[in-house]
């Protein structure tokens, strides 16, 4: 109207508005003055190819869980997000045979867990124990020496064992407060005995952490029976979720000693003091905001919970060991020396006279289908092949070995 037209004339020749009018040309010209054009591949559309993803993870993500990383997103604060947050606590309870209350999933990939579980149970200056046959221990002894532990290394040739009298030794030794294994190495194709282990860290008053990463639902693992009192894997290996979210659980001895610190735990994001609130353990009424949780990652992950709880862990293990008993059987008849046993990942010594990188880009290029080369000590010791929870089926071990046989058919061998 015109009155209105009039108002806003007068508005412009306010005092305020002959003062905001350099802001506004100055705001005008700046969004109109971009030198950074929109990327020509933005404007594409978004290519992923289907792919046989048979190295050590990720491995394929069968389609119940696309689809449930697909549905909706609700708020990461509303009832209803709370209860799928408690139904993978149960989930993951079952997964790791755990009566613990302190079970969460991170958010955030295996390392996420990680770095969790050291820099919540270990305080500056004091003693860790780390075990190292392979890639794993030696990334969590850097972890623990960025947040200032005092580390101790035991170090094996990739894929090697440790006793439990020289883990005992070396605890009497460097009294430690904590002590890591990885059951599951998958750099070196391992797993690892756990018995006896948890019994001599409560002798010397030590916390056992346990990385199953590549191991849960493959081999058999018992939280509670097996005395770890700190356990954590990772959703992409044989659970079969996306990358991105990392359960871990802590016992009472690791309650008790990450909530008595005298220092606060270097990151803010992962201080279980505000995890265990937004994840309903610490027995307050109010779950508060801490951080906003992968809303489509929760949802992926409790299914794939779900499905391995339909299964059943003894199956699932069942399965893993003889598809595992399979690919050896296959690779025996390729003439391929296999190297160590880990039912869900299987390094396979390179065969002689040709060039690992060769192979797998064959494999790839000509298969669809990725298996890797080794990893940190193991690289051009080994190659890998991941048949892990969906992937893990006899057809597929078919299929790993016929784009093997292809691959030494039609790649180069030297004469050496
Ligand atoms: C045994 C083990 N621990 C830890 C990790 C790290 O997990 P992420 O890559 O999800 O951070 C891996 C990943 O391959 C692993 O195999």
């Amino acid at each position: 109207s015109s009155s209105q037209v009039r108002s806003a004339a007068a508005a412009l020749d306010s005092p305020l508005a002959a003062r905001s009018a350099p802001l506004l040309q100055r705001l005008e010209r700046s969004m109109s003055s971009v030198t950074i054009p929109p990327p020509a591949c933005m404007l594409r559309p978004l290519e992923a190819p289907l792919r046989y993803l048979f190295g050590p993870g990720p491995s394929n993500v069968p389609p119940r869980v696309l689809a449930a990383g697909g549905r909706p997103i609700i708020g990461h604060l509303h009832p209803e997000m709370y209860e799928i947050m408690n139904d993978i606590k149960k989930g993951i309870q079952y997964a790791f045979q755990t009566e613990n209350n302190m079970t969460i999933s991170m958010s955030g990939s295996g390392h996420a867990a990680m770095e969790c579980a050291v820099f919540n149970t270990v305080e500056p200056g004091e003693s860790v124990l780390v075990a190292i046959n392979g890639i794993w221990g030696e990334r969590v002894a850097e972890i623990a020496e960025r947040m200032g532990a005092n580390v101790h290394r035991m170090v094996k040739t990739p894929g090697g064992y440790f006793t439990n009298k020289e883990i005992e030794q070396a605890m009497q030794k460097h009294k430690p407060v904590l002590f890591f294994l990885t059951h599951g190495e998958s750099s070196a194709g391992l797993c690892h005995p756990i018995d006896g282990i948890g019994d001599i860290c409560r002798k010397h008053d030590c916390l056992f952490l346990v990385d199953t990463v590549a191991s849960l639902g493959a081999a058999p693992i018992f939280m509670d029976k097996q005395n770890i009192d700190i356990l954590y894997t990772g959703s992409q290996k044989a659970l079969n979720a996306p990358p991105g979210t990392a359960p871990i659980s802590f016992n009472d001895r690791a309650c008790h000693k990450m909530f008595n610190r005298k220092t606060k735990p270097v990151s803010y994001l992962f201080d279980m003091t505000h995890l265990s609130n937004y994840w309903g353990c610490d027995g307050k009424p109010a779950r508060a905001y801490h951080h906003t949780g992968p809303v489509s990652g929760f949802f992926a992950l409790r299914e794939s919970l779900a499905i391995l709880a339909e299964r059943g862990l003894e199956e699932s293990w069942r399965k893993h060991k003889e598809v595992a008993a399979y690919l050896y059987r296959g690779l025996e008849d390729l003439g391929i020396n296999y190297w160590l046993r880990l039912p869900s990942v299987t390094t396979i010594a390179i065969p002689k006279g040709y060039d690992w990188r060769e192979m797998l880009a064959y494999i790839m290029k000509h298969h669809q289908m990725e298996m890797t080369g080794g990893l940190g000590p193991s690289i051009g010791m080994v190659m890998r092949i991941g048949l892990m929870g969906y992937n893990c089926e006899k057809s597929n071990a078919d299929m790993a070995l016929h784009a093997l046989a292809d691959a030494l058919k039609n790649c180069r061998k030297s004469k050496a």
